[in-house]
């Protein structure tokens, strides 16, 4: 018996496609101590591998010759491992080949509960948790929030409409087909879709939420999200979680990206002055004393005589003021 192996041949340009992998075969490896000999039931396939072929993702990169990486659920098939024995099945990182080795701290069983075992990589695993991460940690959610996610009929999106759903919220997914729109409404309970292939996005927007949009969950990136942060209700919360807008480029679109944030994890909020007119007193009585102190510098750039307003004007929009612009006018 043989190992069969998917090795990435070269670097797609654009949209990977089956001429960018090559079959391998390999002996079957053997377990040292510690070690469990795994044979792979199912190999998840996620829009990240994309990313680690660019070498822009932050779990590493993949190069032409690399076995491909993924997480796979299998059976023990040989243990020199305390911790699991034969029949076992488990759950790590194997790659995409048919019998793998792993230490046995990098694996964990599977939760007996799923049927099918692949549950384990999909809604119920990794794509899960991040939709359960991102509606329960991230989201604040309240009953009467709408709320949008793109990619909607996903692992990942579907898993959030439905966490919303659960809570009581207005859910409305995006997604790129009549027919993932039919069942995200018929099947997965969604109030609303938008499928934005055949529709104006802003328009059906506004039409599915006419209040605007208080919790967005962005697995797409590029212009669906800014089109949607246009239609954000005040206090909306945004969750950036995918970027499939831009997998598969290797031109960086220009502006703010959201995996910048995505990567730091983040917290990026709209701050309007007004919203604090109540803060005055605090902030004055707080900062005064400060400015007695000579704890606080400040710079003034100061023109006399209202008629300089204008020019003052112009080099503050120039940046060429020094500090606070100010008309002295008597
Ligand atoms: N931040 C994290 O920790 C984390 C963890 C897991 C997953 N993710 C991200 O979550 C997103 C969803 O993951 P998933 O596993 O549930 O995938 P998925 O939704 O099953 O598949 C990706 C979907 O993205 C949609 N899409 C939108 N714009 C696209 C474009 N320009 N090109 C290709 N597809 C496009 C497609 O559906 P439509 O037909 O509806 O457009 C496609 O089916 C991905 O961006 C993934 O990277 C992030």
């Amino acid at each position: 018996m043989t190992n069969t192996q998917i090795i990435l041949k070269s670097k797609p340009d654009g949209n990977p496609s089956a001429e960018n992998f090559e079959i391998a075969s390999t002996d079957i490896p053997s377990p040292q101590d510690g070690e469990i000999l795994c044979k792979a039931l199912y190999l998840s396939l996620d829009p990240y591998m994309r990313g680690q072929i660019s070498g822009r993702h932050i779990s590493g990169t993949v190069h032409p010759g690399d076995l491909m990486r993924g997480e796979t659920v299998s059976e023990v098939i040989e243990s020199k491992s305390d911790v699991f024995k034969v029949g076992d099945l488990v759950m790590h990182h194997g790659g995409w080949q048919e019998f793998s080795i792993t230490n046995s701290d990098d694996a964990t069983l599977v939760d007996q509960r799923l049927k099918p075992y692949s549950l384990a990589l999909g809604v119920m695993g990794m794509p899960g948790l991040t939709a359960y991460a991102g509606v329960h940690y991230l989201g604040e959610l309240k009953p009467s929030d709408v709320v949008l996610v793109s990619a909607a009929s996903g692992a990942v999106g579907s898993m959030v409409g439905q966490y919303a759903l659960n809570i009581g919220c207005r859910v409305i997914g995006i997604a790129g087909s009549d027919e993932k729109c039919g069942w995200l409404r018929d099947v997965a309970g969604f109030h609303g879709t938008i499928n934005y292939k055949n529709e104006n996005l802003a328009e059906a927007i506004k039409r599915e939420c006419p209040e605007g949009v208080d919790f967005y969950f962005d697995n797409v990136g590029g212009d669906m999200l800014d089109t949607v942060m246009w239609q954000l209700a005040i206090g909306a919360r945004v969750v950036l979680c995918g970027l499939m807008a831009q997998y598969n480029t290797d031109v960086i679109p220009p502006g703010p990206n959201p995996a910048s944030i995505i990567k730091a994890r983040a917290t990026v909020r709209g701050l309007v002055v007004y919203d604090f007119h109540d803060k005055k007193q605090e902030f004055l009585d707080f900062t005064i004393p400060l400015l007695d102190e000579e704890k606080i510098k400040y710079r003034e750039d100061v023109s006399e005589g209202l008629d300089q307003a204008p020019h003052a004007f112009e080099r503050l929009m120039k940046g060429q003021n020094f500090g606070k612009t100010i008309i002295k006018i008597s």
